[in-house]
């Protein structure tokens, strides 16, 4: 989506006839998005947020970014020391190198410790959420985050296998799935354990609640990409909630891209401006 992003800020600015451009970058990962915009667009500024403090570390040295959760992201101020950011930029969820790095324990198949935190700053790992949660908050999780048809049965049998001993390593809870013949299930079992370990869509409509009330004071475009149906479906909600005051497009990734990047398939770019725009 480098290209796409990078046509909407060319666009922003040139309608807006801003000579300087202020942007936060919410979701920084490694900087490759920031990096294109910086290259390709002038008087632009970005302050870039990541919840990760490894990935914050890691940035090229052009790049300013803060360690922050993006529900934050209003109470920085932008480069050029004002109030408001222009474009607000969030590409949601995880970054390959994370997954990648066995020590976030974000891949099943490495059996790594059941951590699956994108920062130390958040509470509870995986691991915490196996051992402690009720059986009914288990099964919501497995079904509301993982789409798992047998979220009950594989809530109790969580419950139950916990009694005789802890889950800390991966392989624990895909054997678990492997008994239960769920072994086609395990991708989404533990993407239903990384989303309600970081918080996602909580952290996304808390972040959606704050670019409202910010969007009030000020002129700017939103741009968020989205992996997953349950972000896209929060998108939405926000967006027909405040449709008198939003327009929005959404915008999918070329057939090109896809192949290069086949994690791309499920991306969608939401574009959202002010209608006084
Ligand atoms: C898809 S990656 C972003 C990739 C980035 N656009 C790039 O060009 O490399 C998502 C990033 O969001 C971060 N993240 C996830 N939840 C966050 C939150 N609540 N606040 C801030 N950053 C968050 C992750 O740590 C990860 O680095």
């Amino acid at each position: 989506m480098h290209k796409e992003i990078l046509e909407r800020v060319l666009a922003f600015q040139k309608k807006t006839l801003k000579n300087n451009i202020d942007m936060v970058d919410c979701t920084i990962g490694t900087g490759a998005h920031s990096q294109i915009l910086l290259e390709h667009v002038k008087n632009l500024k970005i302050l870039g947020l990541d919840i990760d403090e490894r990935m914050i570390k890691n940035l090229p040295q052009n790049i300013t970014a803060k360690q922050d959760n993006f529900i934050n992201f209003y109470k920085h101020k932008t480069l050029s020391d004002t109030k408001n950011f222009d474009i607000i930029f969030a590409d949601l969820g995880y970054n390959i190198n994370q997954v990648y790095d066995e020590s976030y324990g974000l891949s099943y198949k490495k059996n790594s410790l059941l951590d699956m935190r994108y920062s130390q700053s958040i509470q509870h790992t995986a691991a915490d959420l196996l051992n402690n949660r009720s059986q009914q908050e288990l099964r919501e999780i497995f079904y509301h985050y993982g789409n798992i048809h047998k979220a009950n049965q594989l809530a109790k049998i969580i419950i139950d296998n916990r009694q005789k001993e802890k889950f800390e390593r991966a392989n624990q809870v895909v054997d678990i799935l492997n008994e239960l013949s769920m072994g086609d299930q395990i991708m989404k079992t533990f993407q239903a354990l990384r989303i309600a370990v970081n918080q996602e869509i909580n952290n996304l409509n808390l972040f959606l609640e704050k670019v409202q009330s910010q969007q009030i004071v000020d002129k700017q475009l939103i741009l968020i990409i989205t992996f997953h149906s349950l972000e896209a479906e929060s998108v939405q909600k926000f967006i027909m909630k405040f449709k008198k005051q939003f327009s929005m497009k959404t915008i999918k990734p070329s057939e090109d891209e896809i192949k290069e990047n086949p994690r791309s398939r499920s991306a969608l770019l939401f574009e959202i401006i002010n209608k006084s725009i």
